[in-house]
C-alpha cells in the first residue's frame, strides 16, 4: 500500500519518456546514436540537486563505518559492495529504508541499516552523493550490451535502459532520484543485483518495474550489459 504513489509515478515516468521523447529527452547536442540528451556530467548545479538537504560534514562522520566496506568517499574496491560515490541521496536513503524495513534483504546491510537513525541517513546519504560520479575502472566495449542497453529487445518486450537510467547509466535528470545511476558500478555488483531482480530475491523497485524487466534476459544478456556499464 505504501507504494502506491511509488507506482504511480515511475507509470507515470514512463508514458511521459515514451509518449514525449522530445519534451523529454532530446536537447540541441543530442547524441547523435540515441538522439537522446548527454550523459548527465558533474558540475554545481547537478552535483547541488542530486545531495539534497543532509548536512555533508556531519554525515561524512557518520559515513565512516560505511566507508569500511563502501570505500573511502563511497568508491567501493571490492566488486560486490556498491559504489555509492555520485549516487542520488534519495536512492541511497530510499535503499537503506528498504534494508531496514526487510523490503530488501542483505544480511549485512539489513544489520548495517538496523544501526543508523532518519537524521544520519540524511546526512550520510547526501555525503556520498555530494562526492564526484562512480566511473568504471576498466574501459571495456561490450556492443551486445550496449545495444540491449540503448535500444532494449523489442521481441521479448524489453523497455531499452537509457529510457530511464539516462545515456551512459549516469542518470535520467539531475532531480529524477527514482532512477539509480548505474553506470560506472562495478560489474559483479550489477550482475548480482540483476540476478536478483530476475529471481525476485530483490522486489524493491516501483511496482517491481525491474523484475518484469529483466525476466526474459538470459545470463549472458545480464552480464554484457553490466559489462557495459561497469565501463562507463
Ligand atoms: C560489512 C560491509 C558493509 C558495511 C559496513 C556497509 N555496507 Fe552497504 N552494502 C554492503 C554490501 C555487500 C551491499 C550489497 C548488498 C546486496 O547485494 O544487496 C551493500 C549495499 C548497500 C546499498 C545499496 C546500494 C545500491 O546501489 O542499491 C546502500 C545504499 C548501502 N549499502 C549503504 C550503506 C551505508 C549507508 C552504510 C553505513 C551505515 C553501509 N552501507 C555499510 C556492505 C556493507
Ligand atoms: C521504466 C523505468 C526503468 C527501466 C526501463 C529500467 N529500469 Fe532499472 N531501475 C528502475 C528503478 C525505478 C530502479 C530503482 C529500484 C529501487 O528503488 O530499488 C531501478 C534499479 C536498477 C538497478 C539497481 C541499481 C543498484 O544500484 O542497485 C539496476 C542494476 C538496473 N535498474 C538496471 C537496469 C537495466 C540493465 C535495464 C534495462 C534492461 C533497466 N534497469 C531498465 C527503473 C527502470
Amino acid at each position: 500500500m505504501i507504494h502506491i504513489k511509488n507506482n504511480m509515478a515511475v507509470w507515470l515516468a514512463l508514458a511521459i519518456l515514451l509518449a514525449a521523447p522530445s519534451a523529454f529527452a532530446r536537447s540541441d547536442n543530442a547524441d547523435p546514436l540515441t538522439g537522446r540528451a548527454p550523459a548527465l556530467e558533474d558540475n554545481e548545479d547537478t552535483i547541488k540537486r542530486r545531495t539534497g538537504s543532509g548536512n555533508v560534514a556531519s554525515g561524512s562522520d557518520k559515513a565512516k563505518l560505511c566507508e569500511g566496506c563502501h570505500g573511502e568517499f563511497g568508491v567501493s574496491i571490492d566488486p560486490l559492495v556498491p559504489k555509492l560515490n555520485g549516487q542520488y541521496d534519495k536512492y541511497i536513503a530510499k535503499q537503506l529504508r528498504n534494508y531496514q524495513a526487510g523490503i530488501r534483504s542483505h544480511q549485512i546491510m539489513n544489520a548495517m541499516a538496523a544501526t543508523i537513525n532518519d537524521e544520519e541517513l540524511a546526512d550520510i546519504s547526501s555525503y556520498f552523493a555530494k562526492q564526484p560520479k562512480m566511473k568504471g575502472n576498466t574501459p571495456t566495449t561490450n556492443e551486445k550490451g550496449k545495444n540491449l542497453y540503448l535500444k532494449g529487445n523489442i521481441s521479448k518486450m524489453v523497455i531499452a535502459c537509457v529510457n530511464c537510467h539516462g545515456a551512459n547509466g549516469k542518470g535520467l535528470t539531475p532531480n529524477t532520484s527514482m532512477f539509480p545511476v548505474l553506470g560506472g558500478q562495478h560489474k559483479g555488483y550489477l550482475l548480482k543485483t540483476l540476478i536478483d531482480f530476475r529471481m525476485d530475491d530483490r522486489a524493491n523497485s516501483a511496482n517491481a518495474i525491474m523484475n518484469r524487466i529483466v525476466r526474459s534476459l538470459s545470463d549472458a544478456d545480464l552480464e554484457a550489459i553490466a559489462e557495459y556499464l561497469s565501463g562507463l
